[in-house]
């Protein structure tokens, strides 16, 4: 059988009963054998020929002619110095998608309260809990007394009808009463740093003024004080600047705002907020804005994940409830992920995040489905929800001119926001009634595709009614070494359907935040997305965030860690960004010989589902071992500048030297950049107290050139950069 040109995909059926001493010939670059790609099989099941192979004992499914698939013999066991990667470098396998390496985020992890959305007071408008005022304690000073409560009596607006009342029965001199907030785990405080404070209060028999301070936890230390004028009969709304002075870097202290005299006082609505990324007023801490930045990622999909979805229809990502001035916003409890979100980070907030690190947001919508199992039907009941979604594209894309362009220029950002892809729900496979996200995903797409046509819609999940633009995958996995063995799968995918974008995904190894095993899976992996990305257009990680604190993680495996002082990226996180900051726009042919493998047994299928309280499917065999390589790679060109990019993955614990021969250029220069990222061992990792253990290494290289040997170093993700002429 004789292969073809690339992409374009044979299908070789061997019957049963024949299987048995067949040979088939090809000039193809890959072969796929019980789905996996193979040329060269350990146990001699498969052996190459010049041109050619014997079949003994395998059942060939597939020859794919794809040029720039790499051409792996793999031999267990072989010989370390045996690598020879051969490059194309005058061929285009593919071009690479600009949109590739991108972010996915949602409410999990305390990702945006207690995380990126820069408010330093938990439960600021006292809803957290219906039953009594969490996060908050009475503070009595030399001997004043007083009560806090919630009070339903006393609403602050619709959006917020419950209030705290601080009732003072004695205080005046040194006596004080108030109320302290704790924080997300803290509250920070830097040096020579202003906060922004404000609360909205109103008051009864009480004539005194009030301080607001940060406060050490132990009382001993005002951090920074301001006095509030007068407080009235009506709400009104107080604001002042705490500015610290030569402080010492600490979280141990709480926000408080006391009374020096008797009297009811009742709050709402209590911010407190360091400077943000952009000195934007409802804004992000600029440190984990920083690491972002440092990925130059193209785009963010938002708001989930399973925080769109809500377990309930009530609980979902209602985005109208999420706009305006933060006082008016209701905020939901989050239920997927079962903590309250304050929607302080709301629809504008995830645009204006967009736009403060250029990146296109992938939007997702609402679909009408929820966790728990509840789902709206498609036709008259779902169209409100359509309607909503349509309302949204509305409010990121319309002009002033439009209803909810208007509303988003009176929100405070009058130019509309660039947006290409809106994703319709959230994993849609977990609906298991027949048919619902057929008929709900086909009512969403006619409707945008019929008020914006260009708009490229993604799926969840596969449907058949309609052609979506995109489909969205996820593929969490267990362990290094099952990340890597898929780390050839979209090789072998036929090129003729929808593009894929891999919205979610990770190697999950390592809590809270993955180890260097799993930054070795997750570049392995990533190999795969570049070399294919004509196919995969989009992809990233999840989740993107981790409160460290005890409590803040709900799904262990994070790409970035913080708690309220400080941040750090994951060795994966720092994998990503190799790959996301250096590459070039065309793929290039690669084929190798001798790659080292070892053996993994895979584990027995289940199932996942990241929601709580979703059944574990029944165990299941384990299949049989397989041989997954320990050496991974893939090369692109700059085709402007010449660079070309060799990205190469040692996951041996033994240096691994490569032969490195490159054609089709007249020369390449002996000096380049080797940007290495390694550690000792691979469950080495970075953490809140070691936040730089594991760092890119950028160093001068001599020795490269059209054909040169290079050793990389053990447990390794290396990008080479050399220039070609
Ligand atoms: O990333 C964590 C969760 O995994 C997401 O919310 C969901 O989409 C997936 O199940």
């Amino acid at each position: 059988m004789a292969g073809g040109d690339c992409g374009r995909m044979f299908r070789l059926q061997i019957p049963p009963g024949r299987r048995q001493n067949l040979a088939a010939e090809w000039n193809a670059a890959v072969v796929v054998a019980h789905n996996r790609p193979v040329l060269d099989g350990p146990q001699g099941r498969i052996a190459l020929r010049s041109k050619g192979i014997v079949v003994p004992k395998v059942m060939i499914t597939k020859i794919i002619p794809v040029a720039f698939c790499a051409l792996l013999v793999a031999a267990p066991g072989q010989g370390a110095d045996a690598v020879v990667l051969r490059i194309k470098a005058d061929q285009v396998a593919a071009h690479v998608s600009p949109m590739l390496y991108g972010l996915m985020t949602e409410e999990i992890n305390f990702s945006y309260d207690g995380g990126l959305y820069a408010e330093m007071v938990r439960n600021r408008s006292f809803k957290d809990d219906p039953k009594e005022p969490v996060h908050w304690q009475l503070v009595q000073e030399q001997g004043g007394t007083g009560t806090m409560s919630l009070d339903p009596g006393q609403p602050f607006n619709d959006a917020i009808p419950t209030s705290l009342k601080l009732a003072v029965t004695q205080a005046g001199g040194r006596q004080r009463v108030g109320i302290a907030n704790e924080g997300f785990w803290g509250i920070p405080v830097k040096p020579n740093t202003r906060y922004r404070a404000s609360f909205y209060a109103k008051a009864e028999g009480f004539a005194g003024p009030l301080r607001i301070a940060i406060v050490s936890n132990d009382g001993a230390t005002v951090h920074a004080s301001a006095q509030a004028p007068r407080v009235t009969g009506s709400w009104k709304k107080y604001e002042a600047i705490l500015a610290t002075g030569q402080a010492k870097p600490s979280a141990e202290n709480r926000l408080v705002i006391s009374a020096g005299s008797a009297g009811t006082v009742w709050f709402s609505m209590v911010s407190l907020f360091p400077p943000t990324w952009n000195n934007r007023p409802n804004g992000n801490r600029k440190d984990i804005m920083q690491i972002l930045a440092d990925m130059k990622p193209a785009f963010l999909r938002f708001p989930g994940g399973n925080y769109v979805e809500g377990r309930t229809i009530a609980t979902r990502f209602d985005w109208k409830k999420t706009i305006g001035d933060i006082s008016e916003r209701p905020g939901h409890m989050n239920d997927a992920w079962r903590y309250w979100s304050s929607d302080g980070m709301g629809l504008l907030e995830f645009l204006e995040w967009c736009e403060d690190l250029h990146m296109e947001p992938v939007l997702a919508v609402y679909a009408g489905y929820s966790l728990a199992g509840e789902r709206v039907a498609p036709g008259a009941d779902l169209e409100p929800f359509v309607e909503d979604a349509i309302d949204e594209i509305e409010y990121a894309t319309g002009g002033a001119g439009t209803t909810w362009g208007a509303r988003r220029a009176k929100d405070g950002h009058p130019a509309p926001f660039k947006l290409e892809y809106v994703e319709v729900g959230n994993e849609d496979q977990f609906d298991r009634q027949t048919g619902s996200y057929e008929g709900r995903f086909a009512q969403f797409f006619d409707a945008i595709k019929a008020k914006y046509p260009k708009l490229n819609v993604v799926t969840t999940a596969r449907v058949s009614g309609r052609n979506s633009d995109v489909l969205d995958e996820h593929y969490y996995r267990r362990s290094e070494d099952e990340m890597a063995s898929h780390a050839h799968d979209y090789d072998t995918r036929d090129r003729a359907g929808q593009k894929v974008f891999v919205g979610e995904w990770a190697t999950r190894v390592g809590a809270p935040t993955p180890n260097m095993s799993g930054a070795l899976g997750d570049a392995a992996w990533m190999t795969g997305l570049e070399r294919n990305s004509d196919l995969v257009i989009m992809e990233s990680y999840a989740p993107l965030f981790v409160n460290v604190n005890k409590g803040g993680m709900q799904w262990p495996t994070d790409l970035i860690g913080f708690d309220a002082l400080g941040s750090y990226g994951s060795p994966a996180y720092y994998a990503q960004q190799m790959f996301s900051l250096h590459h070039g726009d065309v793929v290039l042919p690669v084929t190798a010989q001798g790659v080292p493998t070892r053996e993994w047994q895979p584990p027995a299928p289940g199932g996942r589902r990241g929601a709580p309280g979703t059944p574990t499917p029944p165990p299941q065999p384990a299949p049989p071992p397989q041989q997954v390589p320990t050496l991974f790679f893939d090369a692109t060109r700059d085709s402007q500048a010449g660079t070309i990019y060799l990205k190469l993955v040692n996951r041996a614990g033994t240096p691994q030297p490569v032969r490195v021969e490159i054609s089709g250029l007249s020369a390449v220069e002996a000096q380049g950049q080797a940007i290495t990222l390694s550690a000792s061992a691979p469950d080495d990792t970075n953490s809140i107290t070691e936040p730089t253990k594991i760092v890119p290494m950028t160093t001068n290289v001599e020795g490269l050139g059209a054909n040169f040997t290079r050793t990389f170093p053990p447990y390794s993700i290396t990008v080479l950069q050399m220039k070609g002429k």
